[in-house]
């Protein structure tokens, strides 16, 4: 339980990309994927005039904010597999043509593999960059827009933390840069660029924790396939059935509900999303939320009065499919289901009714005017794709097993 996150986030992750017929598929090349015996890679850097590019902030600490944004200039930062294959995308060329190379900078890959840790630095951050190459169903671009929204959403869950009870802590997005609009008669801006991920969960506490991502509590070594699944550390003596619906289920039902209903927020609670803050009594003090491209429901939005003048276009909803999507597939299909799983390889006794009939009864109270915001049956993606290549959704008929 003691390795680190970057071990886990890398080497805890096997087995576990089961979810859909895509989820194990990358473009990524072997010394660029987490699940590599690559150490770390160079991150390509330029430095580039400020007035050139868009930059985007949400408090970041003085001394990222130094390193990223020093005055007059910026650092812009590029995969370099950009530069071993898409040497013609007329952003790689902008760079070369204003900016100045400087010193690559040392990363590890992070499960994602798009985001990547910052070694040896201090406050601990993550460079998540523009990577348009597909890893399961997406390709994994950062354009401007996608890029501007994390940006605001991390400021504005920032400033309203009061809403969210004490067991929600997120990873914010910080500084956000990205390329001007070259071609702005495209019917979508393809300009790119990167964010700064914050590591050192927000609210800041004192005590020394640990994380672990989500997909550790049942995710295989990479190195020693025979290693037990993290989930039994965690449970330790206690019973597994209480521990997994209070420590783990119910907070994140929870965390799910309050950002809808305070933000229109969609969060995506999938076992890569999610970390658990373990203090050093190896107890889950918090979830720790990570990625902040959500859906946003307008319709919420409206409901509650808040004003959306701060949000861009990017990813606002007005109906309820996708929160189907985030809900019962990436939530709970795609997560509870396999916790559940791991379980009863060791409490065979227990049932997935033992675990999905207590979250749906806690959805419901928690949540009792859902009804007004989702489907009745359950969502997914389908294999069709719009004009952007993103894909479409279809309604598939089943009932939902983690919500009424
Ligand atoms: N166990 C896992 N469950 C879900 N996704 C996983 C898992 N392991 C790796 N992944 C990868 O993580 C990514 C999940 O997509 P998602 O949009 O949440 O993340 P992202 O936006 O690319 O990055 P980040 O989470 O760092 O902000 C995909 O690239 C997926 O292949
Ligand atoms: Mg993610």
């Amino acid at each position: 339980m003691n390795q680190s996150l970057i071990y886990l986030d890398r080497y805890r992750n096997e087995e576990t990309k089961t979810y859909s017929e895509h989820a194990g598929y990358t473009e990524a090349q072997e010394k660029y994927r987490p699940d590599s015996r690559h150490s770390h890679f160079e991150v390509a850097v330029f430095e580039v005039p400020l007035d050139q590019m868009l930059t985007y902030t949400a408090n970041p600490p003085i001394s990222l904010a130094e390193r990223y944004l020093p005055g007059d200039h910026i650092l812009f930062c590029i995969h370099p597999q950009i530069f071993e294959t898409h040497r013609d995308d007329s952003y790689v060329k902008r760079t070369l043509s204003i900016g100045t190379p400087r010193r690559g900078i040392t990363v590890s890959p992070s499960s994602s593999t798009r985001t990547l840790y910052v070694q040896d630095d201090e406050p601990p951050h993550a460079l998540k960059v523009h990577f348009p190459f597909r890893i399961s169903r997406y390709g994994r671009k950062m354009r401007d827009e996608v890029l501007e929204q994390a940006i605001n959403i991390s400021g504005e869950l920032e400033s309203g933390m009061h809403y969210l009870d004490d067991k929600f802590a997120f990873l914010r997005e910080v500084i956000g840069v990205a390329h001007r609009n070259l071609q702005p008669d495209s019917p979508r801006g393809e300009n790119w660029g990167y964010l700064v991920r914050d590591m050192k969960p927000f609210p800041r506490v004192d005590e020394q924790r640990a994380l672990i991502p989500g997909f550790a509590l049942y995710g295989t070594d990479f190195f020693d396939p025979e290693t037990p699944p993290l989930l039994f550390d965690l449970i330790g003596e206690g019973d597994p059935q209480a521990f997994i619906l209070e420590e783990i289920m119910f907070p994140i039902i929870r965390h799910w509900t309050e950002c809808f209903q305070h933000f229109g927020y969609l969060l995506e609670p999938h076992g890569q999303n999610v970390l658990f803050e373990v203090g050093e009594d190896q107890r889950i003090k918090r979830i720790v939320h990570r990625d902040l491209s959500l859906g946003i429901d307008m319709r919420r939005r409206r409901d509650i009065g808040l004003s959306s003048e701060d949000l861009n276009a990017y990813n606002r909803m007005e109906s309820n499919e996708f929160h189907s999507i985030t809900y019962d597939k990436f939530m709970g299909g795609h997560f509870f289901d396999r916790i559940v799983a791991a379980c009863q390889g060791r409490y065979a006794n227990l049932r997935k009714d033992d675990f999905s009939k207590p979250c749906r009864k806690e959805f419901a109270r928690i949540f009792p005017d859902y009804p007004r915001y989702f489907p009745k049956t359950v969502q997914y993606f389908s294999e069709e794709r719009d004009q952007f290549n993103k894909p479409l959704y279809q309604d598939t008929g089943k009932a939902p097993e983690w919500r009424p």
